[in-house]
């Protein structure tokens, strides 16, 4: 599907889902003028495929991905599925792998995985793994090096002369208390960051200034050693969109994962988050299928890992903002799924419930956030049809 194709629809259905804050009459016409143009328009084929909402069959996303040798699966915290029994037969159905949301970073939530600088605390993360393996879900670890997620303690007692054995350990100990069970890990995440200006791209973190750049090919060894089953990942985010900003962190993506495969750093796979951002109309087809090419011909896996559509900037009525939402989902999976080395689906979240969207990018009309599948109720939306129809319609691996 040409790019203007994309655009033309996506920013006619903004601007007509911008419109309903006027009167109905007035709604109304412009969109059976708005339906008009499209029916007799080259997009009107795109837009019936946007208005086929639903697709066929109760299958589950975990058996329609199944099915084309993909995976798909959902982040989730140990507190939201320990204490909403309905919300975790939701995920026992749509899910074929897990990821835990908090438990497997150093501190986030209430997840406390690293206590102190000498201790760890598995208990969390081992009840995420417990409960994958209890319902036949694969699991997935994220992350063990990040520049956020870390303890109030490390600032304090993480210094230029413990870094090293301090990385080191924390990969060892979890990477091996896990060895053989997990599907991947995210070894290092966002590490890349062009606007701190240095010539290879690198974020400026307390793990570079600690370590030096080679502390991701230090962190990678380490988890290869610890675990030699587990596929592991690059993860990054901002990639999406035919933006100068997306631009510059393809191409510092592309020669940091080039680099690490040049000097035979262990890595399998890059993760792709794609949080998308559901008022952004540059989306350009080709150039996220050129970036996929370029990654999978490192011989790298390609893993979508924290799918979810912000939807702050989108109208507030559910019905115009759940069909650009959808819209955004199927717009990005049809180019991805395209790419065979795209292996895996995860959704950062399943339901509507429970988001780090509503705390970190809350909508201004304090209206709830709707950027899942499934909505509050635990109800399949239209951004739930969207996924199906994509995984249904990819080519199978
Ligand atoms: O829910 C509580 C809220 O009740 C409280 O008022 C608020 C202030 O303390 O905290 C809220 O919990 C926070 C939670 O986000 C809300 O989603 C936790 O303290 C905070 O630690 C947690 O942050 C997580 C963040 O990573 C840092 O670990 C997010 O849940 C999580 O979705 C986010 O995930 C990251 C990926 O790991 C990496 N890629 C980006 C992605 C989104 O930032």
């Amino acid at each position: 599907m040409p790019q203007h194709q994309f655009t033309r629809r996506r920013a006619l259905w903004l601007g007509l889902a911008a419109l309903t804050g006027l009167g109905t009459s007035t709604v109304a016409r412009t969109i059976t003028t708005a339906q008009t143009a499209l029916r007799n328009s080259p997009a009107a084929s795109l837009d019936k495929l946007a208005r086929q909402t639903q697709v066929t069959g109760e299958q589950s996303l975990r058996q329609r991905a199944k099915a084309k040798g993909l995976i798909y699966g959902a982040a989730a915290r140990r507190a939201n599925l320990f204490t909403d029994p309905a919300l975790a037969k939701a995920y026992q159905a749509e899910c074929g792998i897990l990821v835990p949301e908090w438990e497997l970073k150093w501190s986030s939530g209430d997840a406390r995985l690293r206590p102190t600088l000498q201790t760890f605390d598995f208990s969390r993360s081992d009840w995420m793994l417990r409960f994958a393996q209890s319902h036949d879900m694969q699991m997935r670890g994220h992350v063990l090096v990040w520049h956020l997620g870390l303890p109030d303690w490390f600032e304090e007692q993480v210094n230029r002369q413990n870094a090293e054995q301090v990385l080191v350990r924390h990969i060892q100990t979890v990477a091996g208390h896990y060895a053989g069970k997990l599907h991947s890990w995210d070894v290092v995440n966002e590490a890349i960051e062009p606007n701190n200006r240095r010539a290879d791209g690198l974020r400026i973190t307390s793990w570079l200034q600690l370590l030096g750049p080679d502390y991701l090919d230090l962190a990678f060894r380490a988890a290869a050693a610890a675990d030699p089953q587990a596929k592991l990942t690059y993860n990054d985010y901002g990639l999406e969109y035919d933006r100068p900003d997306h631009d510059a962190r393809r191409r510092a993506v592309l020669k940091l994962l080039e680099q690490l495969k040049a000097q035979g750093t262990p890595i399998h796979a890059f993760g792709l988050q794609a949080h998308l951002e559901g008022h952004e109309t540059r989306f350009n087809p080709n150039k996220l299928r050129r970036f996929l090419a370029d990654v999978a011909s490192l011989g790298l896996e390609i893993y979508i890992t924290e799918l979810d559509v912000i939807d702050n900037r989108l109208p507030r009525h559910p019905t115009n903002r759940d069909r650009l939402i959808a819209q955004a989902y199927e717009d990005f999976l049809t180019v991805a799924l395209d790419e065979p080395a795209v292996k895996l689906i995860v959704t950062w979240g399943l339901s509507d419930r429970y988001t780090w969207l509503s705390d970190f990018h809350p909508r201004s009309d304090r209206a709830a956030v709707r950027p899942l599948l499934l909505d509050a109720n635990l109800n399949r939306k239209l951004a739930w049809h969207a996924v199906a129809r994509a995984i249904d319609q990819a080519p199978s691996r």
